[in-house]
């Protein structure tokens, strides 16, 4: 059936990846051949959280497909929202100007609303605590495209998810993502109180996945294949002295730098959906392993791939 809003990765099946993996790569490979695909078509990009690359990633993924672009970056302060519209109305509103919405808010379950208000396509570009399943699918092309060369067949991964499990939307995603193969299996590495949420360990048990939990970075390094480190959430900790006290406790607590390289396989990846603050040391990046550029160019052909699925112009 088809994907008519990318709200959530619980909505997405391998068919609808595969097709939009395949579709990305040929993006990739002839990136002019699209270039008026989505002429006459307007994107609207309203966004009540901060973000460099997602926003900046639609917005170029639409303009090079012919497509035009409306924005409000600051959509709390800048938008009615201040002026205490609700989100519904502005959905609504958003509605009679575009085609297809972009969205990132501060609330857990806002593009799921949202959706529900909207005949275009809704985009969830970050919903709160809650998901970021484009990232999480151009994550997963990116270890698709590091990984598919095994001639044996479907290689076994060991996927290490380091930090911030608990706010970090990017993480929810991708291992739901994870859990539609058979072939990967999970360490999940973070201090107790930032573990994965209790609905993510269910849904993962249930679907018989693979998973481990624990604090200890070194060992899993060892085993891992993809190693996807990710940022403390400092804007989801109290912002009074204790919250704040308790985000520099986190904030240094699993770094990746030199030493840790010498401990990770050889032919491992390291991945992070960026921005970073100071998890991984700038001394790896030109290590072979580190591939957090090689996803933000991903993005944009992922990106390019789901707008082409929503206005049927994939082929
Ligand atoms: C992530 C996000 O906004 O959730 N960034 C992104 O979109 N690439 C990760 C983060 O903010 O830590």
């Amino acid at each position: 059936m088809k994907v008519r809003h990318i709200v959530s990765a619980a909505n997405f099946d391998r068919q609808f990846i595969s097709e939009i993996f395949n579709s990305a790569t040929k993006v990739k490979k002839s990136p002019n051949d699209y270039k008026e695909k989505l002429t006459g078509k307007i994107m609207a990009t309203l966004f009540y959280e901060p973000s460099t690359r997602t926003r900046l990633s639609f917005e170029s993924a639409m303009l090079r497909l012919g497509g035009d672009v409306i924005s409000t970056e600051n959509a709390s302060e800048f938008s009615s929202a201040a002026k205490g519209e609700t989100l519904e109305d502005t959905i609504r509103v958003v509605n009679k100007y575009s085609d297809v919405i972009v969205l990132r808010h501060f609330t857990e379950g806002a593009s799921k609303i949202a959706s529900s208000y909207s005949d275009v396509p809704i985009i969830n570009a970050g919903d709160g605590k809650g998901e970021h399943p484009t990232q999480a699918l151009l994550d997963l092309f990116t270890i698709f495209s590091k990984f598919s060369t095994n001639k044996s067949g479907k290689q076994q991964l060991t996927v290490s998810m380091i930090g911030d499990l608990k706010n970090g939307r990017t993480i929810h995603s991708l291992a739901q993502l994870f859990s539609l193969y058979d072939n990967f299996k999970l360490i999940f590495v973070s201090p107790r109180v930032l573990a994965i949420p209790q609905s993510l360990r269910s849904s993962l048990i249930q679907k018989n996945v693979k998973f481990e939990e624990t604090e200890d970075l070194n060992s899993a390094l060892k085993s891992s294949d993809v190693i996807y480190q990710t940022r403390i959430q400092k804007e989801r900790f109290k912002s009074n002295r204790s919250g704040e006290s308790e985000y520099i406790k986190y904030l240094g607590r699993y770094i990746i730098d030199k030493k840790t390289l010498k401990i990770a396989k050889d032919s491992s990846i390291i991945m992070h959906p960026l921005p970073r603050v100071n998890e991984i040391k700038p001394e790896v990046d030109s290590d072979k392993r580190a591939v957090y550029f090689e996803q933000v160019e991903n993005g944009i052909y992922v990106r390019m791939a789901l707008l082409l699925y929503l206005f049927d112009k994939a082929y």
